[in-house]
């Protein structure tokens, strides 16, 4: 394969990339061209064996096809799905596939998620959110091996790797205990490698849109919103603060909502800007059912649910840990000030 087809493919995979490439600096850009090009070429030829077993109804682009496969052959293996109907949603870390079951699951339509390969992805500013999280292994257990925790720390590219994975683990196993416990996430059934396969909400046509692409009516808004709060109580209860929850990472369908999007999930008590990253998720949501005229003061409630958890109060959210290019983070400083 030659080098240009694999940069056609990146593109491909994410076509926002390429504006953002303009903004690099040239040193950048190379650098991270030159790491597109590295990429395992003995991908695409192990796609091709695959091909010749699976084949898929979602016709993807040549390049995206051979990383889907690869993404996906294990689950298609264990039974897990039978085919892969069209893509959903492809963003810059991870792009979204409805696939019908196999034998091993019964439900109706699956979601794969499958994360890009790490040396691609927008690495966003993740340190804040794995900060007092032990990394997990593919398998979601705790990394114990001193070799793969000293890899991480010198970040090396196997350390990179281990902990992009970990990134995924986390995801997953956030799912698998949310949903033990009643809360409203898409079932987890399976994650291999870079994939994590859970329950589709929507239906053949459409996909769940996200609840910020939704008007409710008042009555709605107040019992979704009553929801919402039950849901990040019983994350805390387990745990977890989501870490980018907005109405953006959750799904509508049926006047039912779904919490989706883990992978950067904090552990209260372990990481000391919980209570801010929290306060700003907890902020984020009041935004938007404030906006559907759900009565909300997002720092008492913050508080009330923070307390009763038994966590300490801290100051305002650091400027840090807001993102000035999303409107609502911008509101939240303005407030502050
Ligand atoms: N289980 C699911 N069922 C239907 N659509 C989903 C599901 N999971 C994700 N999606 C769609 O894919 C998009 C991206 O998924 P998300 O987990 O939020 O990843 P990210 O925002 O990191 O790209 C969502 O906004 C939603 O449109
Ligand atoms: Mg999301």
């Amino acid at each position: 394969m030659s080098k240009n087809q694999l940069l056609e493919f990146y593109e491909e995979l994410d076509e926002s990339d390429i504006e953002e490439s303009s903004s690099l600096s040239d040193r950048t850009y190379q650098k991270r061209e030159s790491k597109r090009r590295e990429m395992d070429a003995k991908l695409f030829v192990r796609a091709q064996e695959i091909s010749r077993e699976f084949q898929f109804t979602y016709k993807a682009a040549r390049f995206e096809e051979a990383w889907l496969l690869d993404s996906l052959v294990e689950i298609a293996e264990h039974k897990w799905i039978t085919d892969v109907l069209r893509k959903v949603k492809g963003g810059k870390e991870a792009s979204v596939y409805l696939c019908t079951p196999g034998v091993a699951v019964e439900t109706p339509l699956l979601a794969a998620k499958i994360y890009r390969p790490r040396m691609l992805r927008n690495l966003k500013n993740d340190q804040q959110y794995r900060t007092g999280r032990e990394d997990l292994d593919e398998n979601g257990n705790v990394i114990v091996d001193d070799g793969a925790l000293h890899a991480m720390q010198k970040r090396t590219a196997f350390g990179e790797e281990v902990r992009h994975q970990s990134w995924i683990a986390y995801e997953f196993t956030t799912l698998e205990i949310l949903y033990e416990a009643g809360a409203d996430v898409p079932r987890p059934y399976a994650m291999e490698k870079n994939a994590i396969l859970m329950d589709y909400i929507g239906d053949m046509s459409n996909a769940a849109p996200v609840l910020n692409a939704v008007n409710l009516d008042p009555d709605e808004a107040a019992r979704l919103y009553e929801r919402v709060v039950r849901n990040i109580d019983l994350m805390l209860k387990h745990n977890r603060i989501h870490g980018d929850l907005s109405a953006y990472n959750i799904l509508y369908w049926n006047g039912r909502i779904t919490l989706i999007d883990f992978p950067q999930v904090v552990l209260p008590a372990a990481n000391p800007a919980s209570w801010v990253i929290f306060l700003r998720d907890v902020t984020r949501i009041c935004q938007y059912f404030g906006a559907q005229g759900v009565q909300c003061d997002a720092r008492r409630l913050a508080m009330n649910l923070w307390t009763s958890h038994g966590h300490k109060l801290v100051k305002d959210v650091d400027p840090r840990y807001l993102d000035a290019e999303r409107p609502e983070d911008r509101l939240i400083w303005k407030g502050q000030k």
